[in-house]
């Protein structure tokens, strides 16, 4: 492991803004299930960022949006650690991350706990369908954390993904906010102003993929508790 590796890992330990659980023993739920409210201090509606590895949507989020609480999760400390040292740097105090696998997001967030979920450059996981963060499994898994009116947000340059997710949310019924399949193109499928300016944040690999010439998708759907 390189040095830089090394440094970020211990630092990102002495980091309070930093949750990073012992997986291993985690067979039971963590003390932060339904008690994030007690952590941000209030009672402000919580976002999650999955799979955020540097964190540019929680931090550009929260940012925008300083009276809601944003919770960046990825298993990778050493991406985390971005995320979190510029929170510290510019005092941005509604953001917590969180280092672990979505696969144990059911650990740490109760019924009703989540407002809305972000996932950003999810792997499209063309060989497993069932670990995409968008297959029934994950949505079952967010069906008991994310409230009724709650909504999914997926930001993707995956074909692949986004045409898998679009045939989920058409086969279940779910409800379609909003869907762009060139966010950063000329025509925008009338997204509001506040949403094309959510959508200008631009995540770390969505910057690679676009200088390799690739469409980004959004959807932004609800619905999930209907069926
Ligand atoms: C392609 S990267 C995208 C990172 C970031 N959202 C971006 O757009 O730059 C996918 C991220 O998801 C994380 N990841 C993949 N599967 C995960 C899982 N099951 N649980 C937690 N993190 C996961 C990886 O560590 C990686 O940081």
């Amino acid at each position: 492991m390189g040095k830089d590796k090394l440094k970020r890992f211990a630092e990102v330990e002495t980091f309070n803004n930093v949750i990073q659980p012992d997986i291993k023993n985690l067979d039971s739920n963590h003390e932060t299930k339904g008690f994030w409210h007690i952590k941000f201090g209030n009672s402000n509606p919580i976002i999650l960022e999955l799979g955020c590895g540097k964190g540019e949507y929680t931090v550009g989020l929260a940012k925008k949006f300083p009276n809601i609480n944003f919770i960046g999760i990825d298993i990778k400390g050493s991406r985390i650690w971005r995320g979190a040292k510029t929170c510290i740097e510019e005092n941005i105090q509604n953001v917590f991350f969180l280092r672990s696998k979505v696969d144990f997001i059911n650990h740490f967030f109760d019924k009703n706990e989540v407002s809305e979920i972000w996932l950003t450059f999810s792997d499209p996981q063309p060989k497993k369908p069932r670990k995409r963060l968008t297959s029934p499994l994950f949505i079952d898994r967010y069906k008991k954390i994310l409230k009724k009116e709650g909504v999914i947000h997926l930001k993707t340059d995956s074909d692949l993904l986004y045409e898998y997710t679009l045939d989920e949310i058409s086969s279940k019924n779910y409800e379609i906010i909003n869907h762009c399949n060139d966010v950063h193109g000329f025509i925008k499928n009338n997204l509001s102003q506040k949403t094309q300016d959510i959508l200008s944040i631009k995540t770390f690999y969505e910057s690679i993929w676009i200088n390799d010439g690739k469409k980004i998708k959004y959807v932004c759907f609800s619905g999930i508790h209907n069926v």
